[in-house]
């Protein structure tokens, strides 16, 4: 790659292009990374350095970049068809990942609707519990429970259950309001409670929200055993198992947003499988084709399809869908993904990768001074740095060290991105011990050298 290739491309990014999440005037006085390949764990940017993908390509990346099975599934079936709609019509990838969807999801999840990001898919949820209550005769069923600082996606509806002041402040006057109930992690970190009574606290605050809303409760929505985007926020099982238990009990219904957690990213095909626990309805994105594809599902039970059955002149059905819902490309990807799981035995395979990531966190990351708390679930990881610990004193939001850590890191070839002050590290499920050993290392050279330069 020439140098001058790269100068036009960034001058035409700088030009043309708005990035998400963010602020473009810091991004316009930047030369950033273009990426134009990857090859297994790796990014390759246009002037040919390799970077370790150490949050897989925002937490979707599955078993590298380039899979062969997944790049033949996507070429065979380019050759047949790109995209065919699903309003009046059926597809055949669509109809094989639906029954390959519901032979892995959890217990009485039987049936699939598509949509193409994670925010849609919790967006369909919503709108099917919303519309299931109202068919069913309990009309008073409006709001929604969600955990404080919980992220859905930033569509209208995905963002006013998860809320985020950091993120959602300007659209807040139109969205809707949702119930909120603070998890273990705040009373834990925030209250300073040890992690058994901040679990005991966290459940009989729910507990009393839930019992306020007995009648008008339509549902829980909870991203299972980790909050991702909050900071890694990680809760016990036993946390997860009652929340469902609390909901039912008041007769409303349980959805778990396992768009970042699902496809095996908590050592699980499920996040929700380690509390043995099923939801009404099941969001799925983001691991769903790989990190292929935008692809994503909403699963439901046969009680909540049944509830749409009726008359055409009833007007029951689910009058939702978009323009590439169940794209065949996408489906034969994402069935050629679950194939891998199988063939692999990949979530058997994952537990002594788990294992070594904690020990080199534990050995490189976990006695740095400034590092607070390490939040791990399978291969999802949250560094909480912070500017004294003992005092439990955050950095400034100005001094950006997560971004900075990030940043530092790139010289130690590998790509993160942070939120806020927690280093976030959420590795391909392929990845192999010696890149583990990379990742950590250089995240922990990285994290040494900016607290050390901020001191
Ligand atoms: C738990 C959860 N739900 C929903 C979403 C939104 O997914 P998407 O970005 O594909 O809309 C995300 C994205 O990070 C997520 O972590």
């Amino acid at each position: 790659m020439n140098e001058s290739r790269y100068l036009r491309l960034v001058e035409d990014d700088h030009r043309y292009l708005w990035h998400p999440f963010t602020q473009m005037r810091a991004w316009l006085d930047d030369q950033p990374i273009v990426i134009e390949r990857g090859e297994g764990n790796y990014l390759i940017d246009v002037n040919g350095r390799r970077f370790l993908d150490g949050v897989s390509s925002l937490w979707c990346n599955v078993h590298g970049h380039r899979k062969a099975e997944l790049d033949q599934a996507l070429i065979d079936q380019a050759g047949r068809i790109a995209h065919s709609t699903m309003l009046g019509l059926s597809n055949v990838p669509a109809i094989e990942l639906g029954q390959e969807l519901v032979s892995v999801a959890p217990a009485g999840l039987k049936r699939v609707f598509y949509s193409d990001s994670g925010a849609e898919a919790v967006e369909v949820a919503l709108r099917m519990a919303v519309q299931y209550w109202q068919q069913t005769g309990a009309r008073r069923r409006k709001l929604f429970l969600a955990l404080t600082e919980s992220y859905h996606g930033d569509t209208v509806g995905a963002a006013s259950l998860g809320y985020s002041e950091m993120f959602h402040r300007y659209v807040r006057p139109v969205l809707f309001s949702a119930l909120k109930t603070d998890p273990p992690v705040m009373f834990r970190l925030y209250r300073g409670l040890t992690a058994r009574d901040a679990l005991v606290a966290a459940l009989e605050a729910a507990k009393a929200v839930i019992e306020r809303h007995r009648e008008d409760l339509a549902a829980l929505v909870i991203e299972p055993m980790v909050q991702g985007a909050a900071g890694m926020w990680t809760h016990p099982a036993e946390y997860l198992r009652e929340m469902a238990r609390l909901a039912r009990e008041a007769g409303a219904l349980v959805i778990f947003d396992e768009v970042a957690t699902g496809f095996g990213r908590t050592g699980k095909m499920f996040a929700c499988e380690h509390a043995q626990v099923s939801p009404d309805l099941l969001c799925l994105g983001k691991g769903i084709t790989g990190g292929y594809l935008p692809l994503a599902a909403t699963l439901a039970t046969e009680r909540i399809f049944d509830a749409f059955l009726g008359d055409i002149a009833q007007f029951r059905a689910f009058y939702y869908g978009h323009t590439y819902t169940g794209n065949p490309l996408a489906a034969a990807v994402a069935v050629a993904n679950l194939k891998l799981f199988r063939d692999e035995a990949l979530i058997e395979r994952l537990a002594p990768r788990i294992a070594l990531l904690s020990q080199a966190i534990e050995a490189k990351i976990a006695a740095l001074p400034h590092v607070a708390d390490i939040r791990q679930c399978g291969l999802m990881v949250g560094i909480e740095l912070m500017r004294d610990v003992a005092r439990r004193e955050r950095y400034d939001v100005s001094s950006q060290m997560g971004a900075k850590v990030a940043r530092a890191a790139r010289k130690g070839g590998v790509l993160i991105r942070p939120l806020g002050d927690v280093v976030v590290l959420m590795p391909p499920l392929s990845i192999t011990d010696a890149e583990i050993e990379h990742l950590v290392g250089a995240v922990a050279e990285a994290i040494t050298e900016v607290t050390l330069q901020h001191d």
